[in-house]
């Protein structure tokens, strides 16, 4: 504490004499055991790793172009465009049907039938009845993988949602049960091991929709299902039950295929605290409602995603839905807000998953798909997704970090409709204010240098990216905010799931303006954030700013990779001064590999930030934790790594 003492206002001297007693209390729950202690260091990287989504998934799916009338010619037109325009070898390899293809649960073995009028190609006859695998080998044969959909519960969303289709499940209330409940392992083993398929999508409308009593259950016969999953309310979802449904599948998944030949998507869009634990249990999670081709709702699912960086990596990533390009908003007469969606998709490592009727389409748009640049700044192999360095309503800059750090991109993004002025600085993206910056267009290909700053006026809806080269501002290491695909959020300190309120709220596309509001509706605030307090204020500890850090709230712990070449972790940590309890004091703890490195003292409200220092030569998995009172009358002590970074020679920290 004597670090802080001089530096201490009057307040804080105040404050640290009511938390006397709070110290000697939570000192003694630093030792609680690993087994019943979120924070506790495992010193075993934690984020889910297994299947197959090293880069964000590429490809097609069929919801947004044919809906639920899709058919095999429309899936095979798609592919062979993806292959013949080039657009495969750039990664768009995925091939996913969506909802619509089956016809029913057979009686007697519960096995899926496909619905042979729409996919000739599985009607194989025997005992089998149907089957996928003709279809899967064609797509296979073409270099593509294949990717089917389902539902977590009973029943589909189509069943809810679309009753109008010609291509529902048929049959019985039992024949209509194609989803996954009680059929795990059954329907995993068919669609991997027997049809062959690499990529499942699964919805979760069965586990919210089909309501006992509900005018859906009783006019179209379904067998009724509590809801798990409240979509207005969190707290009346039962977010375990949701989890470990989407966990069964996933160990199904594992064993079906040990070779992590699966890509596992969960599609519970947003709901049931998916936005912090997809990453733990899958490769992708919907982090909001569907997407539908308006420039708001575009907005709405980018924003459910933006500012979830710390959340996503190789191996698991946010999915804020697929691209709407080429319909409504995004369709071929609105060039600017189609290089938008994509760009914006690609800076936050969104899957770029292509949704319209591909055999059909001008090429303007296969031209905006096939641009190379960004795609590549999408699939870089380090998955660092892009960072909000300046945020408003009107405008935001992003900036990724591409490789080991030496490159950056930058978008500049106008989400409004008028014209924006923006100015962009070197700070911006953490390269050195008295160097040349070299941007070069990833639209335009052209390049320009400036120094300091460079202002723009972006036309409405425009976005700008740019490859950015410079000096950096940290030239022997990196910020731990530049490498969020390098950082796991293994426990963010929050007690209740709280909606997020920050994300656009636009006029609901279903029920219109039938209600008293577009309400904030996603858990997940709160949560882990890069260069910003866990509710999105600037990082700041008695006074002093930082442009980088991690803010996040006590109680929690954060995993970063030593990807082998840093030898000294450096923090300048504190209470953060925008934290609702400015009584709690809280340590700060880092662990390489399950060890204690270094801590620091009790630490109150308006204490000056304390310097850390760790050597963590040869660690593989750092481990940052905040211990606080665990008293839940207490508020929400929020906790700043200011200035945290990773340096390369052990000496660089004197
Ligand atoms: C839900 C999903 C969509 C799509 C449809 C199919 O709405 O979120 O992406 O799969 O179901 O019915």
């Amino acid at each position: 504490m004597a670090d802080g003492m001089s530096t201490m206002s009057w307040q804080a001297r105040h404050a640290c004499l009511a938390v006397a007693s709070a110290i000697a209390s939570f000192t003694a729950q630093a030792s609680t055991s690993p087994a019943t202690d979120p924070v506790a260091p495992t010193g075993r990287w934690e984020a889910n790793t297994n299947g197959n989504a090293s880069t964000p998934p590429m490809g097609w799916n069929s919801w947004n172009a044919f809906r639920t009338e899709v058919d095999e010619d429309k899936v095979m037109g798609a592919a062979r465009v993806l292959v013949d325009s080039g657009l495969a070898r750039l990664g768009y390899i995925h091939v996913n049907l969506d909802d619509g293809w089956w016809q029913k649960r057979r009686a007697g073995d519960g096995r899926l039938q496909i619905r042979t009028g729409i996919f000739p190609s599985a009607a194989t006859g025997g005992p089998d009845g149907t089957s996928f695998k003709p279809f899967t080998d064609r797509l296979h044969a073409m270099g593509l993988k294949a990717g089917i959909y389902t539902d977590i519960g009973r029943n589909a969303c189509s069943q809810a949602y679309d009753l109008h289709s010609p291509n529902l499940p048929a049959g019985t209330a039992a024949e209509r049960e194609v989803g996954l409940d009680g059929h795990v392992a059954q329907d995993i083993d068919l669609y991997f091991r027997q049809w062959g398929f690499d990529y499942i999508k699964i919805d979760a409308c069965g586990l919210a929709d089909f309501v006992p009593g509900s005018a859906l259950v009783k006019q179209h016969d379904y067998r009724a299902l509590a809801p798990l999953i409240e979509r207005g309310s969190i707290n009346r979802t039962d977010i375990g039950a949701v989890r470990r449904r989407y966990e069964e599948v996933a160990a199904a998944l594992k064993a079906t295929r040990p070779d992590n030949g699966y890509t596992l998507s969960i599609c519970a869009w947003g709901m049931a605290n998916v936005r912090t634990w997809g990453k733990d249990v899958g490769n992708l999670w919907r982090t909001s409602a569907d997407i539908t081709p308006s420039w708001t709702s575009m907005l709405h699912n980018f924003d459910s995603a933006a500012k979830r960086a710390l959340y996503a990596g190789p191996g698991h990533w946010n999915d804020p839905d697929i691209l709407h390009i080429g319909h409504g908003a995004f369709d071929a007469a609105h060039p600017v807000e189609v290089r938008a969606h994509f760009s914006l998709w690609a800076m936050i490592n969104a899957p770029l998953l292509v949704s319209y009727d591909l055999r059909n389409g001008p090429a303007s748009l296969l031209a905006v798909l096939g641009n190379a640049e960004v795609v590549g700044l999408n699939q870089d192999k380090a998955g660092h997704q892009g960072v909000v360095a300046y945020d408003s309503d009107d405008a935001q800059i992003i900036v990724k970090t591409l490789g080991d750090g030496q490159r950056k991109a930058v978008a500049l993004f106008n989400r409004g409709a008028s014209p924006a002025p923006v100015t962009l600085l070197a700070r911006h993206m953490k390269l050195s204010p008295g160097a040349p910056v070299t941007l070069r267009d990833l639209w335009s290909k052209e390049s320009a240098t400036f120094t300091g700053e460079k202002a723009f006026v972006l036309a409405p809806h425009e976005t700008l990216v740019f490859e950015a080269t410079g000096r950096r501002q940290l030239a022997n290491g990196v910020y731990l905010s530049e490498i969020p695909g390098a950082i796991n959020v293994a426990t963010d300190g929050t007690r209740q799931p709280q909606p997020d309120p920050t994300i656009h709220r636009m006029i609901d596309p279903w029920s219109n303006t039938r209600s008293g509001g577009s309400r904030p509706q996603y858990a997940g605030w709160g949560g882990a954030q890069a260069d910003a307090t866990p509710f999105g204020q600037a990082l700041q500890v008695a006074g002093q700013g930082f442009d980088s850090g991690i803010g996040i709230l006590a109680n929690s712990r954060l995993q970063v990779k030593n990807d082998g070449h840093h030898a000294l972790l450096m923090a300048s940590v504190g209470v953060d001064d925008s934290t609702e309890d400015t009584r709690q004091p809280l340590r700060f703890h880092v662990y390489g590999d399950g060890r204690l490195l270094a801590e620091s003292p009790p630490l109150v409200f308006g204490a000056g930030a304390h310097r850390l220092q760790a050597d963590i030569r040869g660690v593989k998995v750092i481990e940052l934790v905040v211990r606080g009172s665990r008293s839940g009358n207490a508020g929400l002590a929020v906790a700043t790594w200011g200035d945290a970074r990773l340096l390369r020679h052990a000496d660089d920290g004197t």
